[in-house]
């Protein structure tokens, strides 16, 4: 029921026009008394809980504990899944993983990055882009952010390249992607491994080819909070067929497929196996992700048409390059001036009041205090010298990250599967907190 509702027109006209100075639209919704000052709250829609499954998951895990086939070892669905998920991506191979992290971490090795390496990576991301880097006993060097995309600023990254640089990792974050054209340039320039960081990013695409296909090889991430997921999991594409076999081996203690004698081993390796349990509910999730995705990308583009409109929030821009957002993460800016001057956890406090569920984004990770510890224990000391931590230190620097960290927001992917009014709802609750912002800041 829309009718104690703003139309859409009316919102539009209620929008101030953008780059005017802060003007309260007037009497944009029957009670425009904040809902954090007892007003009601702007949204009333449900925004759909995560994560989303039906009988064809439950079916699919009873079929695989009744066929006693547990492990990939005798089972079929990893191997249909890892057939799936690169035909899904246009990929020439795919092998999956326990998690995101691990398909990071044993890309890292099958590319031949070792102790002592230097690897490039964005700041603003989550953790495990650098504690790949940090267990493989390389240096996580940090390039500065972009601003408007949110993304690794790739016109930073050639200063920053040395002879013990050996890879770059670009982080599609939010499912939106990271400038892949001005990362490859560099990269073979000075002949880096480029591993994507496409945990967010499945749909993802640059210039019409998916992500995970630019550089060596591409990483997902099949976690509870994904747009596709297993609780766990994660995969590697690759349109390299020795590199994907040498993943494999690495993933399952040094053996390479059936047929070499079962206890031969090629290479120093580990245990990083996905089950058939996460195989098959991933195989029934994969038929959601098409259609989820289509969904989230139609609201982000009506989203963004009316929170361009409101001074002070700032959606993500997608570079030009990016065909497809994956939409894991709808990211903004939020400008306290814009607010009265009202601090981001202010303004977070009162958008959840009128039941807008935007959070603060990544906080300054290039940062951490376990950075600094990591670097100065025994073993980095051994392979780095204190000049190079101390240049690593002064090298740090990433004020428009430091930037990011303070005014990026995001609303989570299930939102943008609510229905088209909840947009608008959205809307509505921004301009509430903006109109009344001088209150609320004082409150
Ligand atoms: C950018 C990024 N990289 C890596 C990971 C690690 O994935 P996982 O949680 O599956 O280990 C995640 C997921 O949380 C991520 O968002």
């Amino acid at each position: 029921m829309k009718t104690d509702r703003m139309s859409r027109r009316d919102l539009l006209a209620a929008l101030p026009a953008a780059g005017a100075a802060l003007a309260p639209p007037l009497a944009f919704t029957r009670d425009d008394k904040p809902a954090l000052l007892g007003g009601k709250p702007a949204r009333t829609d449900a925004i759909p809980s995560w994560p989303v499954f039906d009988r064809s998951e439950e079916d699919a895990l009873i079929n695989v504990v009744r066929s006693g086939k547990w492990g990939r070892g005798n089972g079929e669905q990893v191997n249909r899944f890892e057939a799936a998920y690169a035909r899904f991506t246009g990929a020439h191979g795919c092998l999956t993983t326990v998690n995101g992290t691990n398909a990071l971490y044993i890309s890292l090795n099958a590319l031949g990055i070792e102790p002592g390496d230097e690897v490039l990576v964005p700041p603003f991301t989550f953790v495990a882009t650098v504690n790949v880097v940090l267990r493989q006993h390389a240096l996580p060097v940090f390039v500065d952010s972009d601003l408007d995309t949110f993304q690794i600023d790739a016109r930073k990254i050639e200063p920053l390249v040395n002879e013990r640089t050996k890879a770059i990792i670009p982080v599609h974050l939010g499912g939106s992607t990271a400038d892949m054209d001005a990362v490859m340039a560099v990269a073979r320039k000075h002949k880096l491994v480029v591993i994507e960081d496409a945990c967010q990013a499945w749909v993802a695409q640059w210039r019409g080819r998916n992500v995970g296909r630019l550089g060596n090889c591409g990483c997902f991430s099949f976690q509870a909070s994904k747009n596709i997921n297993s609780g766990e999991g994660g995969a590697i594409i690759s349109d390299d067929g020795e590199f994907i076999e040498r993943c494999y081996g690495f993933h399952t203690q040094g053996r390479m497929r059936k047929g070499s004698a079962e206890f031969s081993y090629s290479m120093s390796a580990t245990n990083l196996r996905m089950t058939e349990f996460q195989a098959a509910v991933l195989l029934a999730q994969l038929n959601r992700l098409e259609a989820h995705s289509k969904k989230r990308e139609d609201n982000a583009a009506y989203l963004t048409s009316l929170l361009r409109e409101i001074p002070g929030i700032v959606p993500a821009r997608m570079y030009d390059g990016c065909t497809r957002n994956a939409y894991h993460l709808y990211m903004l800016r939020f400008e306290p001036e814009k607010f009265a001057g009202m601090t981001r956890a202010q303004f977070l406090k009162a958008l959840h009041a009128e039941g807008v569920p935007l959070s603060a984004g990544y906080g300054p990770l290039n940062r951490s205090a376990f950075l600094k510890t990591t670097l100065q224990s025994r073993g980095f000391r051994r392979l780095f010298s204190a000049e190079r931590i101390a240049r690593w230190e002064e090298q740090n620097q990433t004020p428009v990250n430091d930037r990011m960290t303070r005014e990026g927001c995001w609303f989570s992917q299930n939102c943008l599967l609510a229905e088209r009014s909840t947009m608008e709802q959205i809307a509505e609750g921004i301009l509430k907190v903006q109109k009344h912002a001088a209150e609320i800041a004082r409150a």
